[in-house]
């Protein structure tokens, strides 16, 4: 049976600045695997302007630069398209990013990042993106790590990406995700604080109840 496979877009001036981390660890994995694929795609390739322009001064006055529409329309035109791809604005105006987004997400053959830097882009990409993220309350110099942290909560979601043993972890992770109660391992103390005795009193099911009890209720 073909595994499900999904494709991830990055449009970004710094198509090498995540390369690193994406060759590690399981996301390298994953793509040895062909579970997934991440490809980055230098904006400034798709400018009609000489040199490789690809912002300018906004209309109006003010400080700063804002990116030009037209590259950006022009490299999501040269992308190929999988049937059930989207298109995501990173910026810190955008709807806030959770793990039940990244389910959602995960839903899609391709998602396709737009990583403005600096001021932010001119409106009337809007026409052209189908969503716009922010990973949170605050401003990052430019898109590029949003987009990682989206693809990485998204890919743990891709059958396979995760092995058994992460698979394992993960089947006492809440609903949204999120570990719930205290972990320790060995040893039993350190510098003088103890294990809870609890736990290594063989007591399944008094265990269970302990982590019940310690589990934040409602926690996303
Ligand atoms: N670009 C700049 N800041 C950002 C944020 N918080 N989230 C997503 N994209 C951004």
């Amino acid at each position: 049976m073909m595994s499900f496979y999904m494709r991830f877009d990055i449009i970004t001036i710094f198509p090498h600045l995540l390369d690193s981390y994406t060759n590690e660890s399981l996301l390298k994995r994953a793509q040895k695997n062909n579970l997934l694929s991440i490809n980055t795609h230098d904006l400034r390739a798709h400018t009609n302007d000489p040199h490789n322009k690809v912002d300018d001064t906004p209309y109006g006055g003010g400080p700063g630069m804002v990116y030009q529409v037209e590259p950006v329309v022009q490299a999501l035109e040269a992308l190929p398209r999988d049937k059930k791809s989207t298109v995501i604005l990173t910026s810190p105006r955008g709807t806030p990013f959770s793990q039940k987004m990244a389910k959602q997400l995960s839903k899609y053959d391709q998602l396709i990042f737009v990583c403005p830097r600096y001021e932010g882009i001119d409106e009337r990409i809007k026409k052209y993106i189908d969503k716009e993220i922010s990973i949170g309350p605050y401003v990052l110099n430019g898109g590029e790590i949003a987009a990682m942290v989206v693809i990485e909560a998204v890919s743990r979601y891709i059958p396979g990406v995760l092995g058994k043993e992460e698979s394992l972890v993960e089947e006492s992770f809440s609903q949204e995700g999120v570990l719930e109660y205290p972990q320790y391992t060995r040893p039993e103390t350190f510098r003088g604080s103890w294990v809870p005795k609890i736990l290594l009193s063989g007591n399944h099911k008094k265990i269970a109840e302990w982590r019940a009890k310690k589990s934040p209720k409602g926690a996303t």
